[in-house]
Protein backbone atom coordinates (compact mmCIF):
# COMPACT_ATOMS: atom_id res chain seq x y z
CA UNK A 1 0.00 0.00 0.00
CA UNK A 2 1.16 3.63 -0.86
CA UNK A 3 1.68 6.26 1.84
CA UNK A 4 1.59 9.72 1.21
CA UNK A 5 2.68 12.20 4.43
CA UNK A 6 1.49 15.58 4.14
CA UNK A 7 3.05 18.26 5.45
CA UNK A 8 0.95 21.18 6.05
CA UNK A 9 -0.30 23.92 7.91
CA UNK A 10 -4.22 22.93 6.63
CA UNK A 11 -4.37 19.26 7.54
CA UNK A 12 -7.96 19.79 7.23
CA UNK A 13 -7.80 20.39 3.54
CA UNK A 14 -7.55 16.36 3.45
CA UNK A 15 -8.64 14.07 1.87
CA UNK A 16 -10.53 16.89 0.19
CA UNK A 17 -11.03 15.92 -3.91
CA UNK A 18 -9.64 12.55 -3.09
CA UNK A 19 -12.48 11.22 -1.00
CA UNK A 20 -14.28 10.78 -4.08
CA UNK A 21 -15.25 8.68 -7.04
CA UNK A 22 -12.42 6.19 -8.07
CA UNK A 23 -10.09 7.33 -5.94
CA UNK A 24 -11.96 7.94 -2.68
CA UNK A 25 -13.31 3.92 -3.70
CA UNK A 26 -9.54 3.03 -3.33
CA UNK A 27 -8.77 5.03 -0.33
CA UNK A 28 -11.73 3.37 1.31
CA UNK A 29 -10.23 0.15 0.19
CA UNK A 30 -6.68 1.01 1.40
CA UNK A 31 -5.09 0.66 -2.08
CA UNK A 32 -3.22 4.25 -0.77
CA UNK A 33 -2.97 5.98 2.99
CA UNK A 34 -2.76 9.13 3.52
CA UNK A 35 -1.43 11.14 7.00
CA UNK A 36 -1.25 14.56 7.32
CA UNK A 37 1.45 16.08 9.93
CA UNK A 38 0.37 19.53 11.02
CA UNK A 39 2.98 21.93 10.86
CA UNK A 40 0.95 24.03 13.89
CA UNK A 41 2.62 21.14 16.24
CA UNK A 42 5.77 22.29 15.19
CA UNK A 43 5.73 25.55 15.81
CA UNK A 44 8.49 27.50 17.49
CA UNK A 45 8.25 29.78 21.09
CA UNK A 46 5.07 30.43 23.07
CA UNK A 47 3.28 31.71 20.16
CA UNK A 48 3.96 28.64 17.97
CA UNK A 49 5.06 30.35 15.09
CA UNK A 50 5.80 28.40 11.98
CA UNK A 51 7.29 31.55 9.80
CA UNK A 52 9.07 34.65 9.74
CA UNK A 53 10.45 37.44 7.61
CA UNK A 54 12.73 36.99 5.08
CA UNK A 55 16.05 37.81 5.70
CA UNK A 56 17.36 40.80 3.18
CA UNK A 57 13.47 42.19 3.43
CA UNK A 58 10.57 41.96 0.65
CA UNK A 59 7.06 40.26 0.94
CA UNK A 60 5.60 37.72 2.48
CA UNK A 61 6.66 35.38 5.02
CA UNK A 62 8.64 32.89 5.05
CA UNK A 63 8.63 28.75 6.46
CA UNK A 64 11.12 28.00 9.27
CA UNK A 65 13.63 24.97 8.31
CA UNK A 66 13.71 24.09 12.33
CA UNK A 67 9.57 23.54 11.93
CA UNK A 68 10.22 21.20 8.78
CA UNK A 69 12.79 19.24 10.05
CA UNK A 70 10.95 18.75 13.63
CA UNK A 71 7.38 17.87 11.79
CA UNK A 72 9.70 15.57 9.05
CA UNK A 73 11.49 13.72 12.04
CA UNK A 74 8.27 12.63 14.00
CA UNK A 75 7.56 10.40 11.11
CA UNK A 76 10.43 9.59 9.41
CA UNK A 77 10.52 5.82 9.11
CA UNK A 78 14.36 3.96 8.20
CA UNK A 79 12.34 0.93 7.19
CA UNK A 80 11.17 2.65 3.55
CA UNK A 81 13.47 2.49 1.45
CA UNK A 82 11.24 3.18 -1.56
CA UNK A 83 10.17 6.60 -0.53
CA UNK A 84 10.90 10.39 -1.64
CA UNK A 85 10.25 14.05 -0.12
CA UNK A 86 8.81 16.31 -2.78
CA UNK A 87 8.47 20.22 -1.69
CA UNK A 88 5.81 21.52 -4.16
CA UNK A 89 6.64 25.11 -5.79
CA UNK A 90 5.73 26.97 -8.62
CA UNK A 91 9.66 26.93 -8.74
CA UNK A 92 10.30 23.46 -9.20
CA UNK A 93 10.62 21.14 -12.33
CA UNK A 94 7.30 20.62 -14.19
CA UNK A 95 5.46 17.50 -13.08
CA UNK A 96 4.47 15.27 -16.32
CA UNK A 97 2.87 12.03 -16.80
CA UNK A 98 6.68 10.21 -16.77
CA UNK A 99 7.46 11.45 -13.20
CA UNK A 100 3.31 10.26 -11.85
CA UNK A 101 4.24 6.44 -13.66
CA UNK A 102 7.93 6.41 -11.20
CA UNK A 103 6.22 7.87 -8.15
CA UNK A 104 3.08 5.33 -7.88
CA UNK A 105 5.47 2.61 -7.60
CA UNK A 106 6.89 3.98 -4.49
CA UNK A 107 6.06 3.00 -1.15
CA UNK A 108 5.82 6.32 0.52
CA UNK A 109 5.96 9.84 -0.62
CA UNK A 110 6.45 12.75 1.73
CA UNK A 111 5.04 15.86 0.22
CA UNK A 112 5.36 19.65 1.90
CA UNK A 113 3.05 22.35 0.96
CA UNK A 114 4.31 25.36 0.89
CA UNK A 115 2.40 28.12 2.09
CA UNK A 116 2.97 32.13 2.69
CA UNK A 117 5.81 33.39 0.02
CA UNK A 118 7.61 30.62 0.70
CA UNK A 119 10.49 28.24 2.54
CA UNK A 120 13.71 28.71 3.36
CA UNK A 121 16.05 27.27 1.15
CA UNK A 122 18.26 25.30 3.90
CA UNK A 123 15.22 23.24 4.64
CA UNK A 124 15.16 22.21 0.93
CA UNK A 125 18.46 21.51 0.96
CA UNK A 126 19.67 19.90 3.86
CA UNK A 127 16.05 18.33 4.36
CA UNK A 128 16.46 16.88 0.96
CA UNK A 129 13.36 17.44 -0.96
CA UNK A 130 12.64 17.79 -4.48
CA UNK A 131 10.76 20.81 -5.55
CA UNK A 132 7.85 19.99 -7.97
CA UNK A 133 5.33 21.63 -10.14
CA UNK A 134 2.22 20.90 -11.17
CA UNK A 135 2.08 24.15 -13.85
CA UNK A 136 3.40 27.30 -15.18
CA UNK A 137 0.86 29.06 -12.70
CA UNK A 138 1.01 30.07 -8.99
CA UNK A 139 -1.53 29.05 -6.50
CA UNK A 140 -1.62 30.26 -3.55
CA UNK A 141 -0.24 27.38 -1.29
CA UNK A 142 0.87 23.75 -2.37
CA UNK A 143 -2.41 21.84 -0.92
CA UNK A 144 -3.98 21.28 -4.19
CA UNK A 145 -1.62 20.56 -6.44
CA UNK A 146 -0.62 17.91 -3.75
CA UNK A 147 -4.13 16.41 -4.24
CA UNK A 148 -3.04 17.19 -8.23
CA UNK A 149 0.00 14.75 -7.79
CA UNK A 150 -1.84 12.68 -5.74
CA UNK A 151 -4.67 11.83 -7.72
CA UNK A 152 -2.63 11.60 -10.78
CA UNK A 153 -0.99 8.88 -8.97
CA UNK A 154 -3.13 6.81 -7.55
CA UNK A 155 -4.87 6.62 -11.06
CA UNK A 156 -1.99 4.39 -11.85
CA UNK A 157 -2.27 2.03 -8.87
CA UNK A 158 -3.44 -1.59 -10.82
CA UNK A 159 -6.85 -1.90 -9.21
CA UNK A 160 -7.76 1.76 -8.95
CA UNK A 161 -9.33 2.21 -12.24
CA UNK A 162 -12.40 0.75 -13.58
CA UNK A 163 -10.97 0.35 -17.07
CA UNK A 164 -6.92 -0.41 -16.82
CA UNK A 165 -6.69 -0.53 -20.53
CA UNK A 166 -7.51 3.29 -20.77
CA UNK A 167 -4.46 3.85 -19.53
CA UNK A 168 -2.84 2.55 -22.71
CA UNK A 169 -4.46 4.90 -25.08
CA UNK A 170 -5.03 7.92 -22.88
CA UNK A 171 -2.83 11.29 -23.32
CA UNK A 172 0.76 11.55 -23.32
CA UNK A 173 1.37 8.22 -23.86
CA UNK A 174 3.64 8.26 -26.64
CA UNK A 175 3.57 11.93 -26.04
CA UNK A 176 0.25 12.18 -28.03
CA UNK A 177 -3.06 13.97 -27.02
CA UNK A 178 -5.60 11.52 -26.92
CA UNK A 179 -8.30 11.15 -29.78
CA UNK A 180 -11.97 12.78 -29.69
CA UNK A 181 -14.53 10.38 -28.05
CA UNK A 182 -17.82 10.51 -29.03
CA UNK A 183 -20.98 8.02 -27.74
CA UNK A 184 -25.05 8.48 -27.91
CA UNK A 185 -27.23 10.16 -29.84
CA UNK A 186 -25.55 9.27 -33.15
CA UNK A 187 -26.99 12.34 -34.56
CA UNK A 188 -27.40 14.93 -31.97
CA UNK A 189 -29.87 18.00 -32.90
CA UNK A 190 -28.65 20.89 -30.55
CA UNK A 191 -31.50 23.05 -29.29
CA UNK A 192 -31.68 25.17 -32.43
CA UNK A 193 -31.68 22.41 -34.42
CA UNK A 194 -28.57 21.88 -36.09
CA UNK A 195 -28.06 17.69 -36.31
CA UNK A 196 -24.53 16.72 -35.97
CA UNK A 197 -22.95 13.56 -36.65
CA UNK A 198 -20.94 11.04 -35.40
CA UNK A 199 -17.86 10.35 -37.48
CA UNK A 200 -18.74 7.62 -40.17
CA UNK A 201 -15.49 5.33 -39.53
CA UNK A 202 -16.65 4.80 -35.99
CA UNK A 203 -19.98 3.10 -36.72
CA UNK A 204 -18.47 1.05 -39.27
CA UNK A 205 -17.00 -1.73 -37.06
CA UNK A 206 -14.10 -1.74 -39.13
CA UNK A 207 -11.67 -2.28 -36.51
CA UNK A 208 -8.58 -1.30 -38.52
CA UNK A 209 -9.93 1.63 -39.89
CA UNK A 210 -10.75 3.13 -36.30
CA UNK A 211 -7.63 2.69 -34.92
CA UNK A 212 -5.79 4.60 -38.19
CA UNK A 213 -8.80 7.43 -37.46
CA UNK A 214 -7.92 7.62 -34.19
CA UNK A 215 -3.67 8.05 -34.92
CA UNK A 216 -4.49 10.20 -36.98
CA UNK A 217 -6.48 12.66 -34.90
CA UNK A 218 -4.15 12.11 -32.32
CA UNK A 219 -1.72 13.42 -34.38
CA UNK A 220 -3.57 16.17 -35.87
CA UNK A 221 -4.77 17.46 -31.98
CA UNK A 222 -1.13 17.54 -31.05
CA UNK A 223 -0.16 19.07 -33.94
CA UNK A 224 -2.66 22.22 -33.21
CA UNK A 225 -2.24 22.46 -29.07
CA UNK A 226 1.11 20.71 -28.20
CA UNK A 227 3.95 20.67 -30.89
CA UNK A 228 6.61 20.49 -28.34
CA UNK A 229 5.20 17.38 -27.54
CA UNK A 230 5.49 16.43 -31.19
CA UNK A 231 8.69 17.29 -31.44
CA UNK A 232 9.64 15.06 -28.45
CA UNK A 233 7.83 12.23 -29.85
CA UNK A 234 9.88 12.50 -33.31
CA UNK A 235 13.07 12.50 -31.57
CA UNK A 236 12.45 9.97 -29.49
CA UNK A 237 11.57 8.04 -32.94
CA UNK A 238 14.88 9.34 -34.19
N1 LIG B 1 2.29 26.04 -5.05
C1 LIG B 1 1.86 27.18 -5.60
N2 LIG B 1 1.82 27.09 -6.94
C2 LIG B 1 2.24 25.83 -7.24
C3 LIG B 1 2.44 25.12 -8.46
N3 LIG B 1 2.22 25.67 -9.65
N4 LIG B 1 2.91 23.88 -8.38
C4 LIG B 1 3.18 23.32 -7.19
N5 LIG B 1 3.02 23.92 -6.01
C5 LIG B 1 2.55 25.18 -6.04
Amino acid sequence: MIKFKILTAYPEMFPGSLNHSLIGKALKENIFKIDTINLHDFGIDNRKSIDDEPFGGGPGMILRPDVVEKALLSITNKNHLNTTKIYLTPSGTLLNQRKLGILSKLDEIIILCGRFEGIDQRAIDILGFEEVSIGDYVLAGGEIAAQVLLEGCIRLIPGVLGHPESLLEESFSNNLLEYPHYTRPQVWEDSQGNKHDVPEVLISGHHDNIKKWRKNKSVEKTKKVRTDLLIKREQKQD
